[in-house]
C-alpha cells in the first residue's frame, strides 16, 4: 500500500503544491506538480515584494491544490500525510501555506509535518535521479539562499558547511541585471548575453583569500564591482560592452561557486554533488561544475529546472522521507519561522 503526501510551498513568490506516492519499499513516484507564480508581479520592483506575494499565495493556494489533485486523479480524502515548509522564507508568505497546510491536516485528520524548504531543494532531486547516497554535498543557489550543505540523512541530519554572508547568488544576478538595464529576474538575460559575450574583465571572487572561511560566500562586493566598472565607462562616455560585463560576471559566480562546492566535497571526501535551485538553471555554473567534478572524480546530480525552482512536488519528495524514516508529526501549532535553520 503506498502513502500519499502532499507538499505545499509558499516561502518566497512560488505557490506549490506536489503530491506523492510513497511505496513500501521508499520508491516515490510523482503524481502531481502545480505552481503558480507572483514572479511577474515583482518584476517593476526589481525584487519580490512580500506583501504582494503573501496576497498572490492566498489568492493562488486552493486553485493549485485543486489542479495538483485533478493532475493526480486522487481526491482529498486519498491524501495520509500533509508536508509544510515552515521556514526559511518570507513571515507572511510561509504563513499563507502553513495555515492552508493545517487546515487540510485537521480537516482530513491526516499527520502534518513542517519541514524545512532548503532540504526540500535537495529532496527534489530525488525525485529525477532516485535515492541519495550515504552522505552528499548540496549546492543550494537561487534568489534567496546560497548554501553549501552536507546531507547524511534528508529527513534527519544536514549540516550547514557554508552560507553566503551577503547577497544570494541569485540576488546578486537580479541586481546586475537592473544596473544593465536588463529585465527581472536577471538570470535568464544574463545567462544569454553571457553566451555571446566573451569573459574579458577580472571582476573580484568573494571570500577566497587564504584567511576567509573556506566554505562561505559573498556576492555582494562583486556586484559593486560590476556597477562601478559599469559607472566608469559611462562616465567617460564610452558604451558599455553589456554581453562582455555579463560573461566576466557570471564567470566569477560560477568560479566561486563551483571551486567550494568541489573543494569541500574533497576535503570531505564525499563523492556526490547535487546542485538546486534557480540558479542551477545556470549554463555556465553547469559546464563549470560538470569539469570540475569530473576532474575530482565527484558524481554531480542536477536536477531538471523546473526541479530547481521553488514548487510543492520537493515538500511532497521531503515530506515522504520524513513519513519513511518515522519521524513525529508536527501539531496544530506549528508556525512559521522565517529564520529557521537547517
Ligand atoms: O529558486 P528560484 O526560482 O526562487 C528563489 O529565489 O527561491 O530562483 C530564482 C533566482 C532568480 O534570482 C533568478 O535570477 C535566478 O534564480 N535564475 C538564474 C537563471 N535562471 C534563474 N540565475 C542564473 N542563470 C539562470 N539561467
Ligand atoms: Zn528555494
Amino acid at each position: 500500500m503506498s502513502k500519499i503526501v502532499m507538499g505545499i510551498e509558499s516561502s518566497c513568490d512560488e505557490t506549490g503544491v506536489g503530491i506523492v506516492a510513497l511505496a513500501d519499499d521508499g520508491t516515490m513516484e510523482l503524481l502531481a506538480d502545480e505552481v503558480a507564480s507572483s514572479v511577474e508581479l515583482h518584476a517593476r520592483f526589481g525584487g519580490v515584494v512580500p506583501e504582494v506575494a503573501s496576497r498572490a499565495h492566498l489568492e493562488a493556494m486552493v486553485p493549485t491544490m485543486r489542479r495538483a489533485l485533478s493532475d493526480s486523479g486522487i481526491t482529498l480524502s486519498d491524501v495520509d500525510a500533509i508536508a509544510v515548509t515552515c521556514g526559511p522564507g518570507l513571515a507572511g508568505a510561509l504563513l499563507v501555506g502553513v495555515s492552508a497546510a493545517k487546515a487540510y491536516a485537521a480537516a482530513l485528520d491526516v499527520p502534518l509535518y513542517g519541514v524545512n524548504h532548503l532540504p526540500g531543494h535537495v529532496a527534489a532531486d530525488t525525485l529525477e535521479h532516485g535515492p541519495l547516497p550515504s552522505s552528499c554535498l548540496a549546492l543550494l543557489v537561487s534568489g534567496g539562499h546560497t548554501q553549501l550543505l552536507r546531507v547524511d540523512d534528508l529527513a534527519t541530519k544536514i549540516t550547514e558547511l557554508g552560507f553566503t554572508i551577503d547577497d544570494a547568488a541569485g540576488e546578486a544576478y537580479d541586481k546586475v541585471a537592473r544596473v544593465l538595464g536588463l529585465p527581472y529576474p536577471g538570470g535568464p538575460p544574463i545567462d544569454r548575453a553571457a553566451q555571446v559575450g566573451s569573459d574579458s574583465i577580472a571582476f573580484p571572487r568573494g571570500l577566497t583569500g587564504p584567511r576567509d572561511a573556506k566554505y562561505d560566500f559573498s556576492f555582494s562586493g562583486l556586484k559593486t564591482a560590476v556597477a562601478r566598472w559599469v559607472e566608469a565607462r559611462e562616465a567617460n562616455g564610452e558604451p558599455v560592452p553589456v554581453d562582455d560585463v555579463c560573461a566576466s560576471f557570471q564567470e566569477a559566480v560560477a568560479d566561486v561557486l563551483t571551486a567550494k562546492a568541489v573543494r569541500a566535497a574533497t576535503d570531505l571526501g564525499i563523492g556526490t554533488l547535487v546542485v538546486s535551485g534557480g540558479v542551477a538553471a545556470n549554463s555556465r555554473l553547469k559546464a563549470l561544475a560538470r569539469q570540475r567534478c569530473d576532474e575530482a572524480g565527484i558524481t554531480l546530480r542536477v536536477p531538471r529546472p523546473r526541479l530547481c525552482t521553488d514548487n510543492g512536488a520537493m515538500i511532497a519528495a521531503l515530506g515522504a522521507h520524513v513519513v519513511a524514516a518515522g519521524v513525529q508529526p508536527s501539531t496544530l501549532d506549528l508556525s512559521a519561522d522565517p529564520a529557521l535553520p537547517v
